[in-house]
């Protein structure tokens, strides 16, 4: 049954055996990032037969379904309104508010558990954490005053929101934070929490910077490419999961629509290039599985044209393959894609296990 994701589990393994294995060489932990493919278990069942250290999802939804021996990290930062399944589900999480961490003591108190945490500190992309210049301290003694609260490390998160490629310069600042409550309150921070897959050029280059020893990788393992510059990692797959989608219609067909032109499906009027008659073909799935721009026909002679809510509609003209009715087209993914078509109920999924 089409649409379909096609999902190499071996393909997978090996991206995250050689993340771990890059990692690994410059002492640096991996919390394997889950939240793309909605935590699928399949593929968290390859995780668990790795290295990776911990499994993180930004979802507690996702979490709880997981099942695996490794520790369950919530990447998102906690809301006050659901502190008991985050207690309950989650063994770390990632804060930031006071008012936040307060209730997760009160509630892992309560449930007689510990909570462990990691405290993210804003170096400049501007998403979660406390800013680098504000008073950290306050809020790391607070935490170890705290009965039932572990300060598991220290974190950053850059590049997904403001852009910011972690660098040298951006990193220290992290750094010293780690080393300034270490030297004044005379505690050890057990873990520093560097980034995402956007980390993962330094490494490639051989930049170690001193003091982190983790990141969080989602990206990296399913996509093979770190995100600082959007680079495929060498030695890595970029295909992972292709999509599978079949066509319901081929015809000729001009290319620009007949009559007076109002709105589309989405409310914007539409404007067409007069290319002659064209081969059209339609597949079956549309805006409501994925944003079409995101997709990458394996046939590069294919050219998207547009989509409706359940429709894509293609131009076969130009490639050498007779499509017809009931063929299948195959896409690579990008990030936003793969999200998409994962949350998707319509998209189904096939697992592969060879290379
Ligand atoms: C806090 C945090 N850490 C790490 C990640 C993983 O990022 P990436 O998929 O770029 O490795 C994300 C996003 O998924 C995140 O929100």
């Amino acid at each position: 049954m089409y649409p379909r994701l096609k999902i190499d589990l071996a393909k997978y393994k090996h991206n995250v055996e050689s993340v771990t294995a890059l990692c690994g060489a410059h002492g640096i932990s991996v919390m394997a990032v889950t939240k793309v493919f909605c935590g699928d278990q399949r593929l968290v069942d390859v995780l668990n037969a790795t290295d990776v250290a911990y499994i993180a999802d930004s979802r507690l939804d996702n979490l709880e379904r997981i099942r695996t021996g490794k520790p369950k990290v919530l990447l998102r930062l906690p809301s006050v309104n659901e502190i008991e399944r985050v207690v309950r589900i989650a063994d770390i999480s990632l804060n930031s508010e006071w008012t936040t961490l307060k209730a997760l003591d009160g509630v892992a108190g309560s449930l007689q558990m510990k909570h462990g945490v990691v405290l993210m500190i804003d170096i400049g992309d501007l998403r979660e954490g406390i800013y680098y210049k504000e008073n950290v301290m306050e809020m790391v003694k607070g935490i170890i005053d705290l009965r039932h609260l572990t300060l598991s490390g220290l974190g950053t998160n850059l590049t997904c929101f403001g852009g910011i490629i972690p660098e040298e310069n951006t990193l220290k600042k992290l750094i010293d934070v780690k080393r300034m409550i270490e030297a004044t309150l005379n505690v050890r921070i057990p873990l520093v929490s560097g980034g995402n897959s956007s980390h993962l050029h330094l490494l490639h280059k051989g930049h170690h910077m001193p003091d982190i020893d983790n990141l969080r990788i989602g990206e990296a393992l399913i996509l093979g490419r770190e995100t600082a510059f959007g680079d495929p990692l060498e030695g890595m797959y970029q295909d992972v999961v292709t999509l599978e989608a079949d066509l319901i219609e081929v015809k000729h067909k001009p290319s620009i629509p007949e009559g007076e032109v109002g709105m589309d499906a989405f409310g914007r009027k539409p404007h067409f290039e007069n290319l002659g008659l064209m081969k059209r073909g339609i597949l079956a799935l549309g805006r409501q599985d994925v944003d079409y721009q995101e997709l990458k026909p394996c046939d590069e002679h294919i050219r998207l044209i547009g989509s409706s809510s359940d429709h894509i509609i293609v131009d076969l003209t130009h490639t050498d393959a007779d499509y017809s009715v009931g063929d299948r087209v195959d896409f690579t993914l990008t990030y936003g894609s793969l999200l998409r078509l994962m949350t998707s109920p319509y998209v189904r999924k096939t697992y592969v296990d060879k290379v």
